[in-house]
């Protein structure tokens, strides 16, 4: 069973990349999936959006046996309040084995670290009709707070959404972290 691992982003996932917009419809929602349909395209994509961390964003790919199957990222670093905005994806041939929320668990970990990003609280939200990524929350620590309505529109439909947090002070959950490449944090 080849280990997964949390790495930065690399130009040459972009054939992983187009594969998992290929192959999993629904990412239609954390990606411009009609922009992402050739290489260059992705790689190109990768190169704006993925591989260039700042002092408000930064994605890690998650890797299993090398290759790019989904990704994990902190938005909207506010250092001022110490908040983070979280999101994820898996590519549909990687999911159903806990990656999420290992990866989660593993990029919350050093977030509300004080040695690290420092921050204090962690939130993310999910579309009430999206149950598996409510799970991958909770299973990461991420508790409930609340409904926004018609928070989100994909095409013509509207969507309320469920905000998640963690805070620093939040017991840690018990799911196991991913290993994270050399220097990727
Ligand atoms: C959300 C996503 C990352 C989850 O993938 P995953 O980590 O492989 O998640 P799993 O398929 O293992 O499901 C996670 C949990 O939800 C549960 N689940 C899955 N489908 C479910 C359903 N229809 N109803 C209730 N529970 C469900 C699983 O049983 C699992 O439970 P467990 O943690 O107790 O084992 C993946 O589905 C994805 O990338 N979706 C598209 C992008 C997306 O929605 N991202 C999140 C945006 S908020």
């Amino acid at each position: 069973m080849p280990t997964p691992l949390l790495r930065p982003w690399i130009t040459d996932d972009a054939t992983a990349l187009r594969s998992a917009v290929a192959t999993s419809p629904d990412l239609v929602t954390q990606l411009p999936v009609d922009a992402l349909g050739d290489d260059a395209a992705c790689a190109a994509f990768i190169t704006d959006h993925l591989a260039t961390p700042s002092k408000y964003e930064r994605a890690l790919a998650i890797a299993v046996d090398g290759e790019a199957v989904g990704n994990v990222a902190i938005g909207a670093i506010d250092r001022r309040h110490g908040t983070g905005w979280i999101s994820y994806w898996l590519a549909a041939s990687a999911r159903g084995r806990g990656l999420a929320a290992r990866a989660l668990v593993t990029v919350a970990a050093r977030a509300l670290d004080p040695a690290g990003d420092d921050l204090f609280r962690l939130e993310l939200g999910h579309r009430l009709n999206n149950p598996s990524s409510c799970a991958v929350a909770r299973r990461a620590g991420f508790v409930a707070e609340g409904v926004e309505r018609a928070k989100l529109a994909y095409g013509s439909e509207r969507f309320d959404v469920e905000t998640h947090a963690r805070l620093r002070t939040d017991p840690a959950p018990s799911t196991a972290p991913l290993e994270v490449a050399a220097a990727a944090w």
